[in-house]
């Protein structure tokens, strides 16, 4: 499948290693980008740059930490150096992180003391710096890539940026309280961007995914028998659709808001991709 808006462009996928912008980036391949991958990990980005090859496509792997902007401007020198400037740019990369989560949904009197039982990590229990990592991942990790790819777009009066929300974004889940802030920055900082930009002709939007299965939330969600865990079993009592989303679940809505053809006039929102979850009241 080739695309017509899509063909020869380039585009950069943060979190392209992953379980859900691997797929992102192969979907924009196959609809005729020229895609740059990037996360820390170069052993995840290179089977998909591969993959991406083998089917006739153009890919470039670029390792860097979302995080680090001097290492998010050397993959734009990268880029452009073999594809030429980037017109569309996906902020996939982020996620959560153990050390930041509570084993518990309300407070524990034991918590933050020195009778804390093994096992019990409270609010009080975690460490300000994990925290903070969880927020940069998210939020400064979408805002550089922003910086150092928008700025071209902006001169060049044309590109479209995509983010990555979550359910967290609406309403504060239990246990992640540092994601939740996040990806409620996400769901903000695009509004903002888009207002920002959309005089410059650059549109910013987001989708903000259910609960799709990856390699951490499998281990939250599922027990070793592949059952549901209890808050897998909340999460799809609270799921009208009554399943977990796949990444192909998302390819249609990433296109369609990149693509300034069919999307033109669309900018600054965020479209929950979720089967309803975001929609139900749970009662
Ligand atoms: N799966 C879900 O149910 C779900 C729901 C809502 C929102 N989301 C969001 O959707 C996005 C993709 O999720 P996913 O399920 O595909 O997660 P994933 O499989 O964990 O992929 C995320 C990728 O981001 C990369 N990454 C993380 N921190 C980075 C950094 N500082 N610099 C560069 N790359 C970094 C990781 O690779 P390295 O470790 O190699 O860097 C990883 O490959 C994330 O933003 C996530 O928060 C997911």
């Amino acid at each position: 499948m080739s695309d017509s808006f899509f063909r020869d462009r380039v585009a950069v996928v943060t979190g392209a290693g992953g379980t859900l912008c691997s797929a992102v980036a192969q979907d924009l391949a196959r609809r005729g980008a020229k895609v740059v991958l990037v996360g820390r990990t170069a052993a995840k980005l290179d089977p998909v740059a591969g993959a991406i090859r083998a089917a006739g496509g153009d890919a470039l792997a670029c390792p860097a930490d979302v995080t680090d902007p001097a290492a998010v401007e050397a993959v734009r020198r990268a880029a452009e150096a073999e594809f030429g400037p980037c017109s569309i740019l996906v902020n996939g990369a982020g996620g959560n992180q153990p050390d930041a989560v509570t084993t518990t949904t309300e407070f524990d009197a034991r918590e933050g003391g020195p009778d804390r039982p093994d096992g019990l990590r409270g609010f009080f229990d975690l460490d300000p710096a994990r925290f903070l990592d969880v927020i940069r991942a998210n939020t400064m990790g979408t805002v550089i890539p922003c910086r150092v790819f928008g700025l071209a777009m902006a001169r060049e009066g044309r590109g479209a940026i995509l983010n990555f929300a979550s359910m967290n974004s609406y309403h504060p889940l239990t246990r992640v309280p540092a994601y939740g802030i996040a990806k409620a920055g996400v769901v903000n900082f695009t509004e903002w961007l888009a207002a920002y930009l959309a005089p410059a002709g650059v549109r910013v939007n987001a989708v903000a995914p259910g609960f799709f299965l990856n390699d951490r939330s499998r281990r939250i969600i599922l027990d070793a028998d592949g059952g549901l865990t209890e808050r897998g079993a909340r999460i799809m009592a609270h799921t009208p659709m009554r399943r977990f989303g796949e990444a192909a679940d998302l390819l249609g809505c990433v296109a369609w808001l990149l693509d300034d053809e069919r999307a033109g006039f669309v900018t600054g929102v965020t479209i929950p991709v979720d089967g309803g979850f975001q929609s139900a009241s749970g009662v």
